[in-house]
């Protein structure tokens, strides 16, 4: 494939067949009226089955399901919840929506997740929840993490919107959190364009959950009581037939979708495999990765991840940088003391090098040998 004839290869792209086209095309033409909950139903059901865990509820986005977790937890002012410095600016952000302080602590070299050992150093008395990222497909060491919460008495959110599927000692992840949360947006292993879920065991959260989605409003049960009246001050968080119809039929086809990812990783080990000492997505031992997001250091060849992204850009590919650690943006700045480079070292050398190779569920064998040409290329290996 010559530069000249690449279409840009973007970062991320579902894998649609015939299976989404049917049951989207069925959703909207009968998803109404008395089928107007139909396929959020179906959904939230084979979900819940996927993930075991009794309660499920889906939102809008997964940004929403966090904001609804951190809400269910009460916090005051000055609680502090700990969350990992590398991850999504939404593990985070919701901390500050409901008043309390985000404590951002560095990740594991090797993992790239949180660490028990970095969450017991950042305890105080004030300390009430931790969020646990299962970051771009790997999970940390789960076993730890759990033992140094429960003596301390500490709720934990799981964020598994980058590790669906992915498994910890045989387990899923999604499946340690007292509540734990996932993302369908449009780059995730199964999407509904936009779409989140949170899921737990307590149905006491459950409820109280529900009822924030929907500006606090219960449905009148055998049709007595009540429509549109608001018990407490609540959100608009649901979603649509039509996303929800989307996310059936990817769930439907997920361990085919996690296959092509772990036939992406390994068509990338391969064909940079010339390339020395390049670090790609950490593997730990206790961890079946799903490779959701396939991610190169660049370290060695002191190149930084902007720079990295513009050489590519000419050859029309689409590599994005990876996260920047959440403590040197200006909606946390208020929340760091001192310098956070020295006290979360691994988080800003992972941020400051690495990459994102282009992760769509839809790339071809083609498209893989192209993009690893060229990467090679820019770094000057052949
Ligand atoms: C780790 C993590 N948490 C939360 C989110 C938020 O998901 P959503 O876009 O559905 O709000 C994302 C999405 O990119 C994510 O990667």
């Amino acid at each position: 494939m010559s530069e000249k004839d690449v279409i840009r290869i973007p970062s991320a792209g579902p894998s649609i067949t015939q299976a989404e086209i049917d049951l989207v095309s069925q959703a909207i033409k009968d998803g109404w009226g008395p089928k107007m909950s139909y396929y959020i139903d179906e959904f939230t059901e084979e979900f819940s089955n996927y993930i075991g865990y009794k309660y499920c509820l889906p939102t809008s986005h997964c940004t929403d399901a966090i904001h609804l977790a951190m809400l269910t937890l009460n916090l005051k002012p000055d609680d502090e919840v700990i969350v990992p410095d590398m991850t999504w600016v939404a593990s985070a952000a919701p901390v500050i929506y409901v008043g309390a302080k985000p404590v951002l602590v560095d990740v594991d070299s090797n993992s790239w997740c949180i660490t028990a050992k970095e969450i017991e150093k950042s305890i105080t008395k004030k300390t009430k929840a931790v969020v646990v990222v299962d970051l771009l497909g790997n999970m940390p060491e789960w076993d730890e993490i759990i033992k140094i919460c429960k003596k301390n008495d500490l709720f934990i959110i799981e964020d598994a919107s980058e590790g669906i599927g992915a498994r910890y000692k045989g387990k899923l992840a999604g499946t340690f959190g007292d509540i734990s949360l996932f993302s369908f947006n449009a780059t995730k292993l199964i999407m509904s364009g936009q779409g989140g879920m949170l899921c737990t065991n307590n149905q006491e959260l459950y409820k109280s959950a529900k009822l924030m989605s929907h500006h606090g409003m219960d449905k009148p049960q055998d049709g007595k009581g009540k429509y549109y009246w608001s018990d407490v001050l609540g959100y608009n968080y649901g979603w649509t037939n039509i996303q929800a119809a989307l996310a059936l039929a990817q769930l439907r086809r997920i361990n085919e979708l996690l296959d092509y990812k772990k036939w992406l990783f390994n068509k990338y080990r391969e064909g940079l495999a010339s390339v020395p000492n390049l670090k790609l997505s950490p593997s730990t031992p206790n961890v079946d990765h799903t490779y959701w997001i396939t991610t190169a250091i660049l370290k060695d060849y002191g190149i930084k991840k902007e720079d990295f992204k513009v050489m590519l850009d000419k050859y029309n590919i689409d590599m994005r940088p990876l996260f920047y650690p959440l403590s040197d943006m200006p909606p946390f700045k208020n929340y760091v003391k001192g310098n956070m480079r020295e006290t979360n070292p691994v988080t800003y050398d992972l941020s400051d090098f690495g990459i994102c190779l282009p992760n769509g569920n839809n790339l071809s064998n083609e498209n893989v040998e192209y993009i690893c040409h060229h990467f090679k290329k820019a770094l000057g290996v052949s």
